[in-house]
């Protein structure tokens, strides 16, 4: 009676971990070397390790931490229907972003998903910055700091948005990014971009109003 309870539970464990329906780190880590997403992806990290040669190797950015920047469902979206994220191209301050980023179809989109937010840093402490609209972190945003220089962000009235280009949009960020992951990034760029970060406001910012400001690109629609 025992034995066969046991071959019961083997079968309906064998079953589960065959359900296509259940996405799996595993398979998403396949799919990924499968396709050739990491010869322009970095999955290993942190990238202060790397030299910047190593950098330079890779035509994308580094995902050794997609698990502690991204949100999950935003991802899962993005790797199926990627949309320009930069509007110019990666590593370039004149060509224009092609938009021509690889496409995953549903279940590989769902397993490569996994196996990246899989990839997290202990450099990002969870539940620190919650989105908030507030005046301060708009006043760092919009004029205290440099900031719309560089990055679109969403824009009321008419212009859908506003700002320069030679940044990553900040539209949307507030469902694409981690909050607790803007703040890190602000307050430790190079560990998370070592050749290709922008200005570090470490030292020209407070530790409060990086918080702030992240509080703030965290609300972007
Ligand atoms: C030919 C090089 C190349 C290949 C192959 C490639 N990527 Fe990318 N990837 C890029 C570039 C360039 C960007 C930046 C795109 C942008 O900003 O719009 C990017 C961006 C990304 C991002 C967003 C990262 C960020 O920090 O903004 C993710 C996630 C990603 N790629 C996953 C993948 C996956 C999964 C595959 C395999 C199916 C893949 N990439 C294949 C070049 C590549
Ligand atoms: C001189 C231009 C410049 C200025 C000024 C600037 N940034 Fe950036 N920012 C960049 C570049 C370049 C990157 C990274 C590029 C890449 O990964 O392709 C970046 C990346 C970011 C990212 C990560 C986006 C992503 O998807 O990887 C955030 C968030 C960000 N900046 C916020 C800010 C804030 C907040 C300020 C003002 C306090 C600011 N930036 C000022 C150029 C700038």
């Amino acid at each position: 009676m025992r034995m066969a309870l046991k071959a019961l539970l083997g079968v309906a464990a064998l079953a589960l971990s065959a359900s296509p329906a259940l996405a799996d780190p595993a398979a998403g880590k396949k799919t990924f070397t499968a396709k050739g997403c990491g010869d322009c992806h970095y999955t290993d990290g942190p990238a202060k390790e790397k030299t910047i040669a190593d950098q330079l190797t890779k035509k994308g950015p580094e995902l050794w931490y997609a698990g502690s920047k991204f949100q999950k469902k935003w991802l899962g979206a993005w790797l199926e229907d990627p949309k320009p994220i930069r509007p110019m191209k990666f590593n370039s301050l004149t060509e224009k972003n092609p938009g021509d980023h690889p496409k995953l179809a549903g279940g590989d989109a769902k397993n490569v998903n996994e196996f990246l937010m899989s990839l997290v840093s202990k450099d990002v402490k969870a539940g620190v910055i919650k989105p908030k609209k507030a005046a301060k972190g708009r006043l760092i945003f919009t004029k205290k700091m440099p900031c719309t220089g560089c990055h679109q962000y969403p824009a009321k009235k008419r212009a859908k948005y506003k700002g320069g280009n030679s940044g990553p949009t900040l539209v949307g960020a507030g469902k694409r990014l981690n909050p607790d992951w803007i703040y890190a990034y602000l307050k430790t760029p190079k560990i998370f971009k070592p050749v290709k970060s922008m200005p570090v406001f470490a030292g020209i910012l407070k530790d409060k109003d990086m918080k702030n400001v992240a509080q703030f690109v965290a609300t972007f629609k």
